[in-house]
Parts: structure tokens; sequence; C-alpha cells
């Protein structure tokens, strides 16, 4: 902690403030955590420049802040979830780390996952409830020569026939719609589910207020995660929609890509079917923290 005195220069105008903070701040010893707080400093500065909020206005604003805070808790996170609203969190997504041409789109990991899914045999159902419309997944996992990787496990989760993940409803088996899968020799993969359904973001907080005042609907389109990992690969975190799904354009926190739309047919068994192939980039396997 700096505690000699540093002479950072009084304020002499609004044009002045800026430059001055940025003075106070420049001997932070950390090179990346000073880059950040400057540009921060840089950019919310321009948006009090640009938006000339009243006192009543910042007011508000902080009070917004707080109340972000205290909604947030092990159940939920209103921080995360407004970040998700105001696209923040694809857009990180999306520029974390250089993706080669190919590779399958990233997507959030949302606040569902859990680890240690049930191991599941090729084939296996992970609608432990039998509750459901039927659907077969299928696919491949391929590097970007479009080669079979082998041994990749696919961990998969999703929401239930009414919208709602295992963990949010206690009508479900423990770990219903949760399964870990693992690509065969020629990178194969296969699991019996049922249809997920479309679910809205919480509504009873800040961020639904929000969403009120934006006139925005609260609805994800319905999808399923994976989040496929292998030694020597990049961990692939992603979400495979159904783009007869109504929100499939207008998903509330922006995970949809045209590559990440998935066709859910018609098989001739009746039930629905879903065939969607993966590639992986080489890279770090790195399993990641739930958000809460
Ligand atoms: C999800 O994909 O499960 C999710 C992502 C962001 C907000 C809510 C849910
Ligand atoms: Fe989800």
């Amino acid at each position: 902690m700096a505690t000699r005195p540093f002479p950072h220069g009084v304020v002499n105008g609004a044009d002045s403030v800026t430059p001055i903070v940025m003075k106070a701040m420049s001997r932070t010893s950390d090179p990346r955590l000073k880059e950040i707080t400057e540009s921060l400093v840089r950019h919310l500065h321009a948006f009090v420049r640009e938006v000339r909020p009243t006192a009543g206005e910042f007011e508000r604003g902080v009070d917004f802040l707080v109340r972000l805070g205290h909604a947030s808790g092990p159940e939920k996170n209103e921080v995360i979830l407004l970040s998700d609203l105001l696209g923040i969190s694809t857009l990180v997504v999306m520029l974390d780390e250089e993706r080669s041409a190919g590779a399958t789109d990233p997507a959030l990991l949302g606040p569902f996952w859990r680890a240690e899914s049930p191991r599941c045999k090729p084939g296996e159902s992970i609608a432990r409830d039998g509750v459901g419309e039927p659907l077969s997944v299928s696919g491949r996992v391929l590097d970007l020569q479009r080669r079979p990787i082998p041994g990749v496990l696919v961990d998969v989760w999703q929401a239930s026939p009414v919208g709602l993940y295992e963990n949010q409803d206690p009508k479900q088996p423990d770990r219903n719609l949760r399964g870990l899968f693992e690509t065969d020799s020629e990178g194969r993969f296969h699991f019996r589910t049922v249809r997920p359904k479309g679910y809205p973001v919480p509504m009873d907080g800040p961020c639904g207020e929000l969403l009120r005042a934006q006139d925005r609907h609260p609805w994800r389109p319905a999808h399923i995660h994976f989040m496929l990992s292998r030694d020597g690969y990049k961990t692939l975190v992603t979400q495979v929609f159904d783009n007869a799904d109504g929100a499939i354009e207008s998903d509330v926190v922006f995970g949809v890509t045209p590559s990440l739309a998935g066709r859910f047919e018609r098989a001739p068994d009746g039930g629905l079917r879903l065939d969607y192939d993966f590639v992986m980039q080489p890279g770090t396997r790195r399993i990641p923290r739930p958000p809460i």
C-alpha cells in the first residue's frame, strides 16, 4: 500500500478530473490491473461526459447497483445476470482467446452446470424420470482438420420439458437431464433425452425491472448445454439451440449464433433426432468453475 505522499494535483474544472485520477492511480504495480483500471476510468468518465446524469439519476443508478448486490446470494447472482442481459457475458466468451476458423462457437456456461455429472454409457438416457418427448442426440467431435477425436468427455445438461433444471425443481430426480459421455474411436457420441423447453431468466429482482423498462421478454430459447474436454484441446463450452423455438432470434442473453441453431428432426420411430458435430481446437483443457 502506498503510504508516502504522492501529489497528483488538484481538480480545476471538469476537464482536469480524468488526468488527475489517472495520475493518482499511476503507481499501480500490477501492470494488468493498471491497464484495466485506467481503461475503466477512461470509459466511465467518457460515459458520464456523454450522459451528463443529474444527481437524482446518479442516485438511482447507485441504488440499482446496491440492489443487485442485495438480490444476489448462493441461489442467484443478479450481477452476472445483468452482465448477461447487457451482452457483456457473451462478449467476454466470444473474445476469450483467438478462435481458429472452423471451430465450434462457444456459448455461456450459465448458472446451472454441476460438477460430476453421472457417467453414462453410449446411447443411455439422461431423462431419469422418462417425462417428455423423446429426443435422440448424436454427433461427432472433430479437430480443425475434421479428423475424429476419440476419448472426449462430453458433459451435457439441459432444462426439462417445463423449462426447469433438476436443481430448480423438487419434482425431478437428482441429476435428471445431466450426463457425462465419452466419444468412441470414431469421435462419435450418442445419448437419449427429452425435448428441452426454453425458460425465462429471473424477473423478480432489479434485472427484471430493467427488462420491463426496456420492453424486452425474458426468454432463452430451448437449448442443450455441452462441455467438451480432452487433454490437448481447448475445453469447449457451448449450447445447441432448438431452431424451431419462437425466441431463437431474440435470446435474452444473446447466446445464439447461426451455427449453434440445431435442427430437431422427426425420426422414423416418431421421436425427435438432433445430429450435431462439434469442432475443437488445440489448446488447454480447463474445467470452469460454476458462476455461482
Ligand atoms: C443458461 O444458459 O442456462 C443461462 C445463461 C444465462 C442466464 C441464465 C441461464
Ligand atoms: Fe441453460
